[in-house]
């Protein structure tokens, strides 16, 4: 079965509440017809004031909430704020509540919806600053990250394989512990979402000690604090890619290893390098990108890319159903 439809019938048949602020994007507006089609939730739309109507039909899937209705948040958002900086004016945050992505953040802190999928207008960083300053992050965890997961078309010749590679999009320089905690969360999210046992591959340019560098230290440490935490989990490193993807090459590069060329969720030891790894599995290989699915909020907020598709959009739906604990 595909993943996307392996995906909707995991996320079950009661709809969940997704909210989606960008609703002056034709590519919105497509996906979220699509999704009330399908009947695959209830989606949640802001009115901007003074704009034309949303383009849709009225629903009962539907609910279309008027932007001025932020108002009824103002002293929660404030105190926020205040918190950070005891000069904030009032002004500034009557404004800013006013920004749909704010808007929809408050929504979903006070319960109004299940989830947020952002980011076909608002840069990554916008989704992220108001998701960690409202929603905050989960309990008894300090770091947000993200990870995309990869599938292959059914022609090709990775049609079989399910991955993840993370952090792909939110922190520049993790240390040891952030490391850690990307592969855990990424791990559990991977189990969440294919229903298969991750098998974790810390990545760098050397496998098992064949190169020497300081920046290699951190990557092992990562690897030795996640083993602390959970020592059940498959994981190894640090390996390079071709001997944590390609069997063959983990047989003459790392023979005994616990990672056969089999692994499944890929760490990168920075953003740079988790970023361009990403697009070039798209790009070059062929694979079907969904991400960055932001992990480690109290909340799902999800970020799309500025170049996604409404097919894009209606993915990252069926991902977020099954993320909403
Ligand atoms: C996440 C991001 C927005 C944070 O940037 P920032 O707001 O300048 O970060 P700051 O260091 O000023 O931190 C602000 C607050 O957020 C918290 N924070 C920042 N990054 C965090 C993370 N990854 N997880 C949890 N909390 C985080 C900080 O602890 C701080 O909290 P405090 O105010 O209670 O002390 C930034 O790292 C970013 O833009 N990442 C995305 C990179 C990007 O553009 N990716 C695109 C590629 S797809």
């Amino acid at each position: 079965m595909n993943l996307y439809s392996a995906l909707e019938k995991r996320a079950g048949k009661f709809l969940k509440t997704i909210i989606y602020p960008e609703s002056d994007d034709p590519r919105v507006i497509k996906a979220v017809k699509t999704i009330l089609r399908k009947k695959a939730a209830k989606v949640v739309l802001i009115q901007k004031e003074g704009a034309t109507a949303i383009p849709l039909k009225a629903d009962k899937n539907l609910i279309v909430i008027d932007q001025a209705f932020s108002l009824q948040f103002l002293q929660e958002y404030h105190s926020i704020k205040i918190r950070k900086n005891p000069d904030y004016k009032l002004s500034v945050s009557e404004k800013e509540i006013k920004d749909p992505l704010t808007f929809s953040c408050l929504l979903l802190k006070n319960n109004f919806a299940d989830g947020i999928i952002a980011g076909s207008v608002y840069s990554t960083s916008d989704v992220l600053r108001n998701a960690i300053s409202i929603i905050g992050s989960s309990k008894g965890n300090k770091t947000v990250s993200s990870f995309f997961l990869f599938n292959f078309p059914s022609s090709g010749r990775f049609r079989d394989r399910v991955f993840a590679y993370a952090d792909c999009g939110v922190i520049p320089v993790p240390d040891a512990l952030q490391l850690s905690d990307i592969a855990i969360q990424t791990s559990e999210n991977f189990r969440l979402l294919t229903g298969k046992k991750p098998r974790v591959a810390f990545i760098s340019f050397s496998t098992k000690g064949s190169a020497k560098d300081e920046s290699l230290d951190k990557i092992f440490e990562a690897y030795k604090i996640t083993k602390k935490r959970f020592p059940e989990l498959i994981c190894e490193a640090e390996l390079q890619f071709d001997a944590a993807f390609v069997p063959e090459v983990a047989m003459r590069k790392n023979p005994g290893g616990i990672i056969k060329g089999d692994a499944n969720v890929f760490i990168f030891p920075d953003l740079n390098s988790g970023n361009i790894a990403y697009k070039i599995t798209e790009r070059v290989g062929g694979a079907n990108a969904t991400g960055p699915v932001i992990q480690g909020l109290a909340k799902p907020v999800m970020d799309l890319s500025r170049g996604c598709s409404e097919k894009d959009i209606v993915n990252m739906t069926s991902v977020l159903k099954n993320l909403i604990k």
